[in-house]
């Protein structure tokens, strides 16, 4: 078979760029043999071709974008930059001018997509994104192909390989959250500025993503409630482990009716739970259809090569589509789901609270007031300078009358030190 020559534009050439040109070149016959295309990077954008990676030949560089989407050549555009801008404005210049556009960034893609969809009508393009959620889990494939005939309820995540990797470690050593930080950082799994991931805002961006297609509508990042791990103690892991809890960081998407929820936050998981036992730097996306059926995927969230998978997965969906993707709802700025910060969750509570009698009827009380009703409640070790230790575990309740009984609690008699969230 004779191959059809497609040309490709990279802007950025990274881990992930370069893991994509030597996937490319790994599948060169394969390519060839299955499809009729050769694949052939005319251009990679790089910010200074003097220090860009030695293992491409340097020909392809160029440090001038219009190199990349000004080329008639290139029908299709991988973008590998990174961060919100110029990525954003780069991949909506390539798609008016009617390139394809592959991204595996979860920040433009989730902020901007309204501007990129746009862009993309205007040009006739296709958008995708595959890679920006779950590395080389095929999860948004699962969601807009093969779940279009059942309706997304609920979506529970762990999508951060970092924390994940963290909270592990935590967990099995018993050691603290700076401690494994640290040496993850010195074993180059997790960043030298881990704050994207470690605040919570990497999973941030990808819950929204998997929200909107899951629900058919956008969940706007800026509507997701993040809280991160860096307050996590060890001692709050150990207290969940005698109550037969294992601690993730969660990404958490719900609908029901017109109610849509999204928060991600460390959360108390039942040991039997199938996310309960990701463990490490995987990642794994748990889906609750309404017809009953439940679904997980689990694999690399990250990495050069599991990611490169995903990359040319959808460079080959954007030459052999006969229709460029779309989404199967308007993305609009103005056409974004109401979210609400008032759900339904479990709570578990960690207080010092003073050792004396009727101490324990007042706090529950103070709860009682708000509609909270105490499932579990253990008081741990011996009194020191006249205070103890105590978990309170609620059934499900809303998060606002939470926030309001805490509020109410007398700080003469008891401290919150931590409130983790629980899901079943
Ligand atoms: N920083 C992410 C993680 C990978 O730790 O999972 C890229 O999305």
């Amino acid at each position: 078979m004779i191959a059809r020559t497609v040309y490709l534009g990279f802007l950025g050439c990274g881990n992930i760029g370069g893991g994509t040109y030597h996937l490319l070149e790994r599948m060169r016959t394969d390519l060839e043999e299955r499809f009729g295309l050769r694949f052939e990077v005319k251009k990679a954008l790089v910010k200074e071709i003097a220090t860009a990676r030695k293992d491409i030949p340097a020909s392809v560089y160029t440090e001038r974008a219009e190199d990349v989407f000004g080329d008639p050549d290139i029908t299709v555009v991988c973008e590998f930059m990174g961060g919100a801008e110029p990525a954003a404005s780069f991949m909506a210049e390539a798609l008016r001018r009617g390139k394809h556009v592959v991204t595996a960034n979860k920040v433009a893609f989730a902020n901007h997509w309204d501007r990129l969809q746009a862009a993309a009508d205007e040009g006739h393009a296709g958008l995708y994104y595959e890679a920006s959620v779950g590395g080389a889990i095929p999860v948004i494939r699962t969601l807009t192909e093969a779940l279009e005939a059942d309706r997304v309820g609920e979506i529970m995540g762990i999508v951060n390989g970092t924390t994940n990797y963290i909270l592990t470690r935590m967990s099995k050593e018993g050691s603290s959250y700076a401690a494994v930080l640290a040496d993850a950082q010195r074993l180059g799994l997790a960043e030298p500025d881990p704050t994207a991931d470690v605040e919570g805002m990497d999973a941030a961006c990808k819950i929204a993503i998997l929200a909107s297609l899951a629900f058919h509508g956008r969940v706007r990042v800026d509507s997701v409630y993040t809280e991160g791990i860096t307050r996590v103690t060890a001692a709050d892991i150990a207290f969940g482990r005698e109550m037969g809890y294992t601690l993730k960081l969660l990404a958490i998407a719900k609908r029901a009716g017109d109610t849509v929820e999204a928060r991600v936050h460390p959360t108390f998981l039942p040991d039997s739970h199938p996310l309960a036992r990701v463990d490490g730097s995987l990642n794994a996306i748990f889906l609750r259809g309404e017809s009953g059926k439940d679904i997980m995927l689990q694999g690399r969230g990250a990495g050069e090569e599991p990611t490169a998978t995903a990359v040319v997965g959808n460079i080959l969906d954007a030459v052999l589509s006969a229709r460029p993707a779309r989404p199967s709802f308007r993305v609009t700025a103005e056409n974004a789901f109401g979210v609400t910060e008032n759900w339904t969750t479990g709570f578990s509570i960690r207080l010092r609270a003073v050792d004396q009698p009727g101490v324990l009827s007042r706090v529950s009380d103070c709860f009682a007031k708000e509609g909270v009703s105490i499932a579990t409640m253990m008081q741990k070790g011996a009194a020191e300078d006249g205070w103890v230790q105590l978990v309170l575990v609620t059934h499900p309740t809303r998060e606002q009358s939470l926030r309001r009984a805490l509020e109410n609690l007398d700080p003469a008699i008891c401290a919150p030190e931590s409130v983790i969230r629980v899901e079943a």
